[in-house]
């Protein structure tokens, strides 16, 4: 991958960029002797090349079980705990995956991601009519959502299947030692990987939460970590923003966000990258957004959101700079066809791939923006594969500990999560929050 900020630093001045690469020569010593905020979640550092080979090796087998016996193959879990998985899956999968005859995997669904009824309601109807299998996928083993979701799906499993063989079509995620999932994964004997202490729910796509759903998608994991390897090793090796690209990452963001732009637009040009934009979201809104500090991460799909969401970014509050994840080459092709009378006009563009009027669209928006006020940070990659988001996903997940190190809060917690979880247990009537709910519930009237 590459990274290009030459149309980023003029907005924030060479000066502040200096600033900051100073300070992150410092701090990437801070993480790698493990010496800063939350350094007991920093596991990830190293697992592109930690990973015992026992763990993809297994996962590879249950995946072949899986598909064996699978149309569908159900992942429960939110946040950290799907979105890697769901980010890999959706930028290598065939767009119309349900409806392609030639599929060799089964079709990916996700559950426990929010509480719509409507949803839930409706997966279980297509759950009646495909065989499946499930992953329940939580670190803390308590998650209110996923476990609601495990719970319905257990239940309609074990009527469809029987006790005995729903077991064989359960795979849980879970904490080594806590939680409620843990307990109830020994207790029915689920097949069960564990997800390492010291690695957060969105740092562990490298771990089993991430790998086996995309295992079971058909994709190659062993490829996926080797590309996070080479950007491990990049990342590890220099402290010097010049020679890392996830320390310059790091230090422009920040320059930008310490000169008035507190919103970075995540800009991608394929609908296969929306799942990749969420992963990115959380990662940096997860991290970052603390003690009322933080840049706040947005992210949009162009060309769609250039006829809904472009004119604010072209034309209003300027708050914002973009960063534009950029794919060279498609795996595919197809060119606009010559028409003989030319009625739309279209003629001047015969014979170009979509690709080429796709990556004009990108210069050209992106050359507007900056006129209009937005720097711009460009990432590209030369194609979708597995190696390239592997390196991909490590490059945002060092340069967002980075970032966030730079900002001065810890990367690896998220307390302000918890605010909305303890109104929702008062709320719903869990034991020993009564008193709570009464005082909500007389505010809410
Ligand atoms: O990054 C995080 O830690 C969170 O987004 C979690 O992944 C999310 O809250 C789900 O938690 P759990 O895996 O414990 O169910």
């Amino acid at each position: 991958m590459q990274i290009d900020i030459s149309k980023a630093v003029s907005f924030s001045g060479p000066e502040r960029m200096k600033q900051n690469e100073k300070e992150l020569e410092s701090l990437h010593k801070v993480l790698v002797s493990k010496t800063g905020k939350g350094n007991d979640f920093l596991g990830w550092v190293k697992l592109p090349a930690g990973t015992d080979p026992a763990i993809p090796d297994r996962i590879k087998e249950d995946a072949e079980k899986i598909r064996s016996q699978s149309q569908l193959f159900v992942v429960i879990g939110i946040g950290g705990s799907y979105l890697g998985a769901r980010a890999v899956i959706d930028c290598l999968s065939h767009p119309f995956l349900p409806l392609f005859h030639g599929r060799r995997a089964p079709v990916i669904l996700y559950a426990g991601e929010n509480l719509s009824e409507d949803y839930h309601a409706g997966l279980m109807e297509i759950l009646d009519q495909y065989d499946y299998s499930v992953a329940v996928i939580s670190k803390s083993g308590t998650t209110t959502e996923p476990a609601i979701a495990f719970r319905i799906i257990k239940a309609h499993l074990e009527k469809k299947y029987g006790k005995k063989k729903a077991t064989g079509r359960i795979f849980a995620v879970t904490d080594a030692q806590r939680g409620a999932l843990k307990k109830l994964a020994a207790k029915e004997g689920y097949s069960t990987y564990v997800i390492p202490d010291d690695v957060g729910g969105r740092y562990s796509v490298l771990t089993p939460v991430g790998l086996l759903p995309i295992a079971v998608a058909g994709l190659d994991i062993e490829k996926l970590i080797g590309g996070a390897r080479r950007m491990m090793e990049q990342c590890l090796a220099s402290a010097v923003p010049g020679k890392n690209p996830a320390l310059q990452y790091a230090a422009i963001r920040n320059a930008l966000y310490q000169s008035g732009k507190p919103v970075e637009i995540l800009v991608n040009y394929l609908p296969n990258l929306y799942y990749l934009t969420e992963w990115w979201k959380q990662l940096f809104g997860e991290s970052e957004g603390k003690e009322h500090k933080g840049i706040f991460p947005a992210g949009v799909g162009f060309t769609t959101d250039l006829h809904s969401l472009g004119q604010y970014i072209q034309d209003g509050t300027r708050l914002m700079f973009e960063t534009i994840l950029s794919v060279e080459n498609p795996g595919k092709e197809l060119r606009v066809p010559f028409l003989e009378d030319d009625a739309d006009g279209l003629n001047y563009l015969a014979g170009k791939r979509l690709t080429e009027i796709n990556s004009m669209a990108e210069m050209g928006t992106l050359l507007a923006h900056v006129d209009g006020g937005v720097p711009n940070i460009r990432i590209s990659v030369p194609e979708l594969n597995e190696e390239n988001l592997g390196e991909l996903l490590y490059f945002f997940e060092f340069a967002c500990a980075m970032s966030a190190y730079l900002l001065g809060v810890n990367p690896f917690d998220q307390p302000g999560v918890e605010a909305y979880k303890k109104n929702m247990f008062a709320l719903t009537g869990k034991p020993g929050f009564e008193e709570a709910g009464k005082k909500l519930r007389e505010r809410l009237e």
